[in-house]
């Protein structure tokens, strides 16, 4: 446990054949691979650690699998930014208990942010001692050298590194869709917002070299990819610790000249210091897309305070009033958390304010959650009732303020990057206009993949519908 390796994935390479040769074997006298099923929590960044996991069993000569029943490796990569994504995995974990009782050769493993908090490792070594590997998000490029040595000991294997070692490129990926990819910028965060466990599992800060970045989102255009999303917890300070100085903004301005890509997003970007480079070469950049994911948590600026957040009320609308003059087109999104510790009925009327004053396009609302070993954790917590009163009245005026922002879109003209057949209506697509709006129209099977021109007719608070035209 916890040891560290620096030959980086090439060093994967004979576990990775090691695990293909046996896996053949299997094949020989079974007349079918094995497959893996891999069950994501959380955010975009744990859906992209995925893909890589993906390509790793891809590598390893299994099948991928979405019937989790019917699979014979089944990992999960979990999330621990909240409470009742921890449990649903224990959750799981108990169905699995009984299916590995009766099919002992099942693997099962563990990765992503909630195992790198010990106490949920100490509950795995007592009470889920069926579970075969543990791993967490600094060496997820170990997992072929870890079903290995799980194989050849016979024994559960945890390795979880307490910090980051080297950036490791390379990691084959399987990606959704050809058409739109998601692009790691940077891992880590050093912001240390006192309710949140991130800084603690993801580690610090850390940027890519923008030459990497570039290099991978060339090779993912050479293939069709028209639509990158660039992955960090905070964009802002990409690049703060690379040897040749490069701010987000500049990194953007060499990402808008790569030919063939058509559209660039990014997620997520902090209020306390989105810089006004950063407004202006979303401005000038025509593939940068006119979308601002910018959370402000609570409005309140002592709760503000408390969640070290490291902006105001004030700091924040005048932030996004700079913005919109800047670029008057633009949807801006949020996340916003209710119950943190001293949000009361009267503090919550700030958070109330922004929603008024902003205009939002869409919204993630959260209630608080106690994550152990944060600050806020040990902060005197705000009753439930109170708690669920706020909620509340933060909903009705959030969604209201969503769909006044969705009809202004009715009867005008959008692109729309198609990216599905709808769930509801097979007849239908669904797709994403430049400024993210999730919108439904009538158009076959071959579009998908193509920016389509698409008149909206309609709209609800969280999707609107159109024609193709
Ligand atoms: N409880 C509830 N929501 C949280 N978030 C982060 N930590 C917590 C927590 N302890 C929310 C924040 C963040 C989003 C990704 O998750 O709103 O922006
Ligand atoms: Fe968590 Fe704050 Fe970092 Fe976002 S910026 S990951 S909320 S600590």
């Amino acid at each position: 446990m916890n040891y560290k390796d620096d030959s980086g994935f090439a060093g994967q390479l004979a576990y990775i054949e090691k695990v293909r040769e046996a896996n053949l074997t299997f094949f020989e006298k079974e007349g079918r691979k094995k497959k893996a099923h891999i069950l994501t929590f959380g955010c975009q960044m744990n859906a992209h650690d995925s893909e890589k996991i993906k390509g790793m069993f891809e590598e390893m000569g299994y099948v991928l699998t979405e019937k989790e029943e019917e699979a014979d490796f089944v990992i999960y990569n979990t999330c621990c930014v909240r409470e009742n994504a921890e449990n649903k995995v224990y959750g799981n974990l108990g169905f699995l208990k009984h299916r590995k009782e009766s099919q002992p050769n099942l693997k099962i493993a563990l990765c992503g942010c909630m195992m790198q908090q010990p106490t949920v490792i100490e509950t795995i070594r007592k009470k889920y001692k069926f579970v075969d590997i543990v791993f967490g998000t600094f060496n997820l490029y170990k997992l072929p050298e870890l079903i290995v040595r799980n194989e050849e000991s016979g024994s559960p294997i945890f390795d979880i590194w307490k910090e980051h070692g080297d950036i490791v490129e390379d990691i084959p990926e399987i990606r959704k869709c050809d058409f739109k990819a998601s692009v790691n910028i940077m891992y880590g965060c050093n912001n240390f917002c006192t309710y949140c466990i991130v800084p603690y599992v993801r580690g610090r800060e850390r940027s890519r070299k923008p030459e990497d970045i570039i290099k991978e989102i060339e090779a993912l255009t050479q293939k069709g990819c028209i639509e990158v999303t660039l992955l960090g917890q905070n964009v802002n300070s990409y690049g703060k610790g690379l040897e040749e100085k490069v701010s987000f903004a500049e990194l953007l301005r060499q990402i808008n000249d790569i030919e063939g890509l058509k559209r660039i997003r990014f997620m997520t970007s902090h209020p306390k210091d989105l810089s006004d480079e950063l407004i202006e070469i979303m401005a000038e950049c025509e593939k940068v897309c006119p979308h601002l994911h910018l959370p402000f948590q609570a409005g309140n600026n002592e709760i503000l305070k408390n969640m070290n957040r490291n902006y105001t009320k004030e700091k924040y609308l005048s932030l996004i009033a700079k913005i919109k003059e800047r670029i008057p087109h633009i949807a801006i999104t949020t996340d916003i958390m209710v119950g943190f510790p001293g949000e009361g009925r009267e503090e919550i009327k700030d958070t109330l304010d922004i929603i008024e004053n902003v205009g939002f396009a869409g919204a993630f609302t959260f209630i608080y959650s106690k994550r152990t070993g944060t600050p806020a954790a040990n902060m005197e917590q705000v009753d439930g009732a109170i708690v669920k009163e706020n909620f509340n009245d933060v909903l009705s005026a959030v969604n209201p303020k969503i769909l006044a922002f969705n009809q202004k879109k009715v009867g005008k003209v959008y692109e729309v990057l198609a990216d599905d057949v709808s769930a509801q209506d097979p007849s239908f697509l669904t797709g994403r206009t430049a400024d993210n709006s999730l919108v439904h129209f009538k158009a076959g099977k071959e579009d998908i993949g193509s920016i389509v021109n698409v008149k909206i007719t309609d709209c609800k608070t969280f999707y609107l519908m159109g024609e193709k035209i």
